[in-house]
């Protein structure tokens, strides 16, 4: 929407054309919407809040000496939600925003090579040592302990999903490992899906797991021998379905507008950062999710949380420049963007002028009449009609010179994947010939000529619109609606998968 110099030329300009609707100049003779709504500035991070949060989240730990061998990994899980502390399955606070749910799995940090080298080594077999307490545990085994076994350890690594890192030890004085599990070896690896060092050896055992026997001291245990073993080279993660990677990794943030929220995770899982931002609801001035930011906070030299960072505008590498503040290190920082299938949602395609003109069809979008209408559906290169940039397309009779519902729709189908679920997002404005006459306005959202959505009545400002669709492969949309003085403009609109 357009400044204060421009509302100026404008209003001048309003007094010398000849009104020709109830008083009110049509958008084909470049009328001045009845109510022009504030530009609002996209937000960018908060990274003071991100800094401070990663001091109070605890993502540290290993397997207790209670925990069975060979459990399923959990589930990613959200640990802090927007400055706040939390522990939340990424299915509840997808869902908190979200109608579809979907199965959630654990992504992964990297594909595995299946070669690894040795990060820090254990102390002599004598001394008592310690086990890490780190980010990213996934769950343990136990190994034969006939000999020190790194290969059974990093082999079974391989068949655990998102593992990259083993911790191998030998627990003594572990009633469960020495009597009670059927395995009867205190050989442990734990798998984890970030790569530690040494620094984070701080599990020195001293607990007591045997049973109390009379007055006899109960035997404390305790850790030797605590290696540490990394996957050699980490590809990328595979992409998360419905996203392209932007950029990464790279060892800066985005510090980008159209800032949504963030949430910290248990592990470097961008499939979970995408449900995310597929949940995340809208903004009022912005719209859905249509880009996140993962990137791993090392804190004083150790991994300690995984940041997902959403937002409504698509970032890339040149705002990636948040290198951290203090003791936080920003690394393995990835930008992904979430597929449009729409072509030009947003009309900036249409570029007949450099100010103000419209047209009834370009080469990205159809706008149709019905019989004996003229100019119902109509695109525009004017910013001030303009939710953002300068295009907008205007349903209803540009020069105000019949009521009749026009309808666009783009030049060609949408491509779509057979069976999947959309959403078609919008922004729509009813409100340049003011709430009385703009009270009838209304729009038919058609997926395959079947309504799916659409609005009714008046509003001072653009309102988001969405409506879910499945895909069939090839798909028709088209916006029906307007009728003068009964306006409304569309912009911004996206389709996302689900
Ligand atoms: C989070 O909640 C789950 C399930 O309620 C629980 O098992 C787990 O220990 C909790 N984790 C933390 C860090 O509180
Ligand atoms: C292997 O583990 C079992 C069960 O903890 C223990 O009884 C045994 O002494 C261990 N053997 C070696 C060689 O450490
Ligand atoms: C432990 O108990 C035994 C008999 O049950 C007793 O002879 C011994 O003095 C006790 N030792 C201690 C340190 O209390
Ligand atoms: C859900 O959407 C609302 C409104 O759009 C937003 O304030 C809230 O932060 C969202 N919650 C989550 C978990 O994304
Ligand atoms: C269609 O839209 C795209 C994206 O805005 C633009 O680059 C292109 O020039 C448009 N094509 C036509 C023919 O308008």
């Amino acid at each position: 929407m357009p400044s204060s110099t421009r509302i100026l030329a404008l209003a001048a300009l309003l007094v010398s054309v000849t009104a020709s609707t109830g008083g009110i100049t049509p958008p084909g003779h470049q009328g001045l919407p009845n109510q022009i709504p504030e530009d609002v500035t996209p937000p960018t991070p908060d990274n003071d809040l991100i800094a401070q949060t990663a001091g109070q989240v605890d993502q540290k730990s290993g397997p207790s000496i209670d925990a069975q061998p060979n459990a399923p990994v959990t589930p990613t899980t959200v640990t802090a939600l927007d400055g706040t502390v939390t522990n939340a399955t990424i299915a509840d606070v997808a869902a908190a925003n979200s109608t579809r749910r979907r199965d959630i799995n654990v992504g992964r940090f990297g594909k595995r090579q299946s070669k690894y080298e040795q990060v820090f080594a254990g102390l002599p077999a004598g001394q008592h040592d310690a086990s890490l307490q780190s980010s990213a545990y996934l769950t343990y085994t136990v190994v034969n302990n006939a000999t020190y076994n790194v290969d059974a350890c990093t082999a079974w690594c391989d068949t655990v999903k998102g593992c990259v890192f083993v911790n191998l030890y030998y627990e003594f004085n572990n009633e469960l490992l020495d009597f009670v599990f059927s395995e009867k070896s205190n050989l442990k690896c734990a798998a984890y899906g970030d790569i530690h060092s040494a620094a984070e050896k701080l599990n020195f055992g001293g607990q007591a797991s045997y049973p109390q026997v009379g007055n006899e001291t109960v035997p404390l245990t305790y850790i030797t021998q605590s290696s540490g073993w990394a996957l050699k080279d980490l590809e990328d993660p595979d992409t998360p379905d419905g996203y392209e990677l932007v950029f990464g990794p790279t060892g800066g943030a985005n510090n980008a507008p159209g800032y949504m929220g963030f949430a910290f995770l248990d592990k470097y899982d961008v499939d979970a950062c995408a449900l995310l931002c597929n949940g995340r609801g809208v903004d009022p001035n912005g719209g859905g999710c249509a880009y996140f930011n993962i990137w791993r906070a090392v804190v004083s030299g150790i991994p300690t949380t995984y940041t997902c960072s959403m937002y409504y505008l698509v970032a890339d590498v040149s705002t990636a420049v948040n290198f951290g503040q203090g003791d936080l290190v920003v690394t393995l920082s990835r930008g992904y963007a979430r597929k449009d299938a729409l072509v030009d949602g947003g009309f900036e395609g249409y570029n007949a002028c450099g100010d103000f003109c419209f047209t009834t069809s370009y080469g990205n979008w159809t706008g149709t009449s019905p019989s004996g209408g003229d100019d119902d559906a109509t695109f525009f290169f004017f910013p001030t009609y303009a939710h953002t940039g300068h295009g907008s397309a205007l349903l209803g009779a540009a020069f105000g010179d019949d009521s009749d519902a026009g309808k666009i729709t783009p030049a060609q189908p949408v491509k779509t994947d057979k069976g999947a679920a959309y959403v078609v997002q919008c922004f729509m404005y009813s409100g340049f010939a003011g709430a009385q006459l703009e009270a009838p306005a209304k729009v038919d959202i058609l997926w395959n000529g079947a309504r799916v959505g659409g609005v009714s009545g008046a509003n001072s400002q653009y309102t988001f619109v969405e409506a879910a669709v499945t895909g069939t492969g090839s798909d028709v949309l088209s916006f029906v609606g307007g009728a003068a003085p009964a306006w409304t403009f569309i912009d911004d609109c996206h389709i996302y998968k689900a």
